[in-house]
């Protein structure tokens, strides 16, 4: 006879470790300093706060180029950078019978993820040169449009997770929070790697915490001073 705890666990599959704590850690970190950067744009007043969640982003891109070439198996580039055909003929099977299931990032998701990384690097280094004076006003405009076309990206990568998550009946916002996805445990990875995770967090928070230390105290910060520098010039 079957006891309701036997039963329970067979309703519900077993639910196998894909994402590790770094690339989790990674992804929410993203998150949080876009949002970050994005609502502080526009006031010199949250400049340096501006420019700290923009090298936030810089830094865990940098982290996580490394960790697609020796993470674990879903973090890697080569388990999920995939040719335009596998993207077409993912794209045309959602719409058959039977959609391509990947247990990591879906061919056409890869994309989303390629491209947010490489907007991340050019929209840091346009901010980063328009910040220091490097090179001329022509960067300051393309780092505006870089960081709206990635404003754009981000809208699709949501839209498309949740269309994804409804298609698949998998919750994948789920799956980037606990890393776990009911899929065979053959599919799944041994380590979560949550000593590195803990390591990045200590290390972003330490940056942040000196920016905080090297911002000017009381009133003026450092966005408003280089424009009164500038004023004075002029
Ligand atoms: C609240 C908003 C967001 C939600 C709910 C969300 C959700 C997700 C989910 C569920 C995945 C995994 C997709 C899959 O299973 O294939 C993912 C991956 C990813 N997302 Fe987001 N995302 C959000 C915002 C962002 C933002 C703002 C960025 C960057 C600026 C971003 C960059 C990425 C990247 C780079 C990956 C790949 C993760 C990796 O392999 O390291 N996401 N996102
Ligand atoms: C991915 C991260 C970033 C995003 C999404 C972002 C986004 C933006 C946006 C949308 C604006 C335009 C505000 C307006 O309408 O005037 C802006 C302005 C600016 N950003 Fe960023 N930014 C990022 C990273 C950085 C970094 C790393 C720096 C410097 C090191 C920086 C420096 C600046 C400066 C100096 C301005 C003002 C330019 C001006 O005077 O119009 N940004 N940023």
């Amino acid at each position: 006879m079957k006891t309701p705890s036997a039963s329970r666990a067979e309703a519900r599959p077993a639910r196998a470790l894909v994402w590790d704590a770094p690339v989790r850690v990674f992804h929410w970190l993203m998150v949080l300093s876009f949002f970050v950067a994005w609502i502080s744009a526009e006031s010199e007043r949250w400049q340096l706060v501006h420019v700290t969640a923009g090298y936030t982003m810089a830094g865990l891109v940098a982290f996580r180029l490394l960790w697609g070439v020796v993470g674990t198996r879903h973090a890697r580039f080569t388990d999920f950078v995939r040719g335009p055909s596998a993207v077409l003929r993912y794209l045309r099977s959602l719409f058959g019978p039977r959609p391509e299931h990947h247990t990591g990032h879906n061919p056409a998701g890869a994309l989303a993820v390629l491209a947010l990384l490489a907007l991340t690097l050019a929209t840091t280094a346009a901010g980063w040169a328009t910040y220091n004076d490097v090179g001329g006003e022509w960067l300051e405009e393309a780092h505006e449009v870089l960081a709206n076309t990635m404003m754009l990206v981000v809208v699709v990568h949501i839209v498309a997770v949740v269309a994804s998550s409804l298609l698949h009946r998998e919750n994948l916002v789920a799956a980037m929070v606990s890393g776990r996805k009911p899929v065979p445990a053959e599919e799944g990875i041994r380590r979560a790697w949550r000593g590195l995770a803990a390591a990045m967090l200590v290390a972003v928070l330490s940056f942040w915490a000196l920016q905080w230390q090297a911002a000017p105290q009381g009133g003026m910060v450092a966005g408003q001073a280089a424009t009164a520098e500038h004023d004075e010039d002029d």
